[in-house]
């Protein structure tokens, strides 16, 4: 008789067990909020510097200032080579105003005659040399001088 309840117990022991034995699933953990993408006042990192250096901008009225105090006085205000010192000059500065001329001659030959007197390219040295100049007011002046063309 008792090994009837026993056996009647076990079998509920078991039934229940089955029902609870089982845990909750396990919960995800929170998800970390994520940092922030930078920190309070910081300030975007600067550009970083262009490694090439761009090419100088010619602005025509610093290199029409340039020409007026520096090269007027044997060029003439127009480029014509009449300036107040010219009929010292020998060789004479020539017309700047000549397209033929003009034509015939690259911006690096009158960026080098300005800049490294008139020797570098052959000529005479009463042309002076401007070594003083940056290269923007080269490029200024040579764009000036390319301007006196008629
Ligand atoms: C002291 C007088 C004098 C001054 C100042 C002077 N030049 Fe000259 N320049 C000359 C003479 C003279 C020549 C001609 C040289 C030759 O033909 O051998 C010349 C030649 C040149 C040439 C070359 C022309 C060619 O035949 O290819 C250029 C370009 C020029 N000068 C630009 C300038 C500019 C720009 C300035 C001012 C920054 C200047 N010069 C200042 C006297 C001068």
């Amino acid at each position: 008789m008792r090994s009837w309840i026993l056996l009647a117990g076990a079998l509920a022991l078991v039934a229940c067990g089955e029902g609870g034995s089982s845990d909750p699933p396990a919960r995800a953990p929170a998800p970390v909020p994520p940092p922030a993408a930078s920190a309070p006042g910081a300030s975007a990192p600067p550009a970083a510097p262009d490694p090439h250096t761009p090419p100088a901008r010619p602005v025509l009225a610093d290199g029409a200032a340039i020409f007026r105090t520096r090269c007027a006085t044997c060029h003439g205000e127009s480029g014509d080579g009449n300036g107040a010192l010219a009929g010292a000059l020998k060789p004479p500065p020539r017309d700047f105003r000549q397209a033929a001329w003009q034509e015939s001659v690259s911006d690096a030959h009158i960026e080098s005659v300005i800049s490294q007197g008139g020797p570098s390219v052959g000529l005479s040295p009463i042309m002076p040399a401007h070594p003083d100049l940056d290269a923007g007011q080269l490029a200024s002046l040579r764009a000036y001088v390319r301007s006196l063309a008629r």
